[in-house]
């Protein structure tokens, strides 16, 4: 895309990847990008409200007309839309049905260039339902890209880390409270990516249009199980607590007593289906290399957020508040 002062809507733009997408694109473009970011409430957005010509706004995607409404005179769209826990329907919902209703708002308004955000190690035949409607998500796309001539790039990342992670976050947080960690699927394998270079590789497609048709990998450049990179957050917070590593039985307990908890699991049944494969690049498929970025290690970047700064801070205050 040639034009200086693109139209860019980023749907999802409120989460953990979108707020450092809609950073880089104010940042790419000087301030003269336009972005749109769609959110089921405002307050979920407050922390991209203020970037220079960005536009939030309350709508929801599967209502056909505020979907098209968005769309309208567009030059590009990005959908970081997604849910890590929920039941097959929910599931079917956002990963597969909405990116097949985006298929079709942008053909009804004219958009052509999407760029979809995916996940490493999705499949047809993954063991989590996680994985497996994301692979039916990409694949409605691909379909769409054939039928209607969407220029279509598809992003797989391996696990995200960064600044307002919650995962790391999550796992410096239990070493702080905790004298033992009992940890499931401690053996398996990432390759975990940093958030500004999700980022960059986004914002590279859109300014790129050699991207479009392309599917790539987003790994960092180090692999690590899951225990090493829960023991790398316990060092960054000084409470570099032992790791007790469950069996597969016990593992699944967990997973089901942590599901009975209210609000949103630590750890369910299908992300530990997740983990029976290893979420490292398969080296077929291009990725940040190719893309023009130097992937940034998790042993690099980590002890920059974890365990200074507005981390910690909000830790004490939780601390504090959950002591009283
Ligand atoms: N984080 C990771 O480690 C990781 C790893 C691999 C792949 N990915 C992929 O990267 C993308 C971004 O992930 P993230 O970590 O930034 O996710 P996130 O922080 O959970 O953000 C998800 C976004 O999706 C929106 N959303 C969720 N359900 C929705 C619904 N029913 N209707 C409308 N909007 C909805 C939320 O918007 P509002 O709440 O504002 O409405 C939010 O902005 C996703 O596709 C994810 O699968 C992430």
């Amino acid at each position: 895309m040639s034009t200086g002062n693109p139209r860019v809507l980023v749907l999802g733009g409120s989460g953990f990847v979108g707020r450092s997408v809609c950073e880089q694109l104010v940042r790419e473009f000087g301030g003269a990008a336009r972005i749109t970011v769609p959110t089921r409430r405002l307050r979920a957005a407050q922390a991209v409200q203020s970037l220079p010509g960005l536009t939030v706004l309350q709508a929801d995607l599967f209502d056909e007309a505020q979907l098209r409404a968005l769309l309208a005179q567009q030059d590009a769209v990005i959908n970081l839309v997604a849910i890590l826990q929920g039941s097959e329907a929910a599931f079917q919902h956002v990963h597969v049905e909405l990116p097949q209703r985006l298929a079709a708002a942008c053909r009804a308004s004219g958009v052509r260039r999407l760029i979809h955000v995916s996940a490493l190690g999705v499949s047809d035949q993954a063991p989590s339902r996680y994985l497996r409607s994301k692979a039916h998500g990409e694949a409605a796309l691909q379909t769409a890209a054939q039928m209607q001539g969407l220029d279509l790039t598809l992003l797989r990342p391996s696990v995200i880390f960064g600044q307002g992670d919650r995962f790391l976050n999550l796992f410096a947080r239990l070493q702080t409270l905790f004298p033992l960690l009992p940890l499931a699927g401690a053996k398996a394998r990432f390759q975990p990516v940093w958030v500004e270079d999700v980022a960059a590789a986004i914002v590279r497609c859109v300014v790129d249009g050699d991207t479009v048709g392309q599917t790539y990998e987003l790994a960092g450049p180090q692999v690590a199980s899951l225990a090493e990179l829960v023991r790398l957050a316990g060092r960054c917070v000084g409470h570099s607590r032992p790791i007790l590593p469950l069996p597969g039985p016990l593992a699944w307990l967990q997973a089901v007593a942590l599901e009975l908890l209210p609000g949103e699991p630590l750890m369910s049944r299908d992300n530990l289906a997740s983990m029976q494969l290893p979420n490292v690049a398969g080296g077929q498929l291009p990725g940040l290399a190719e893309l023009g970025i130097q992937a940034h290690a998790a042993s690099a970047i980590v002890p920059t957020y974890l365990g200074s700064g507005l981390g910690l801070a909000r830790l004490d205050r939780w601390r504090a508040g959950a002591g009283r």
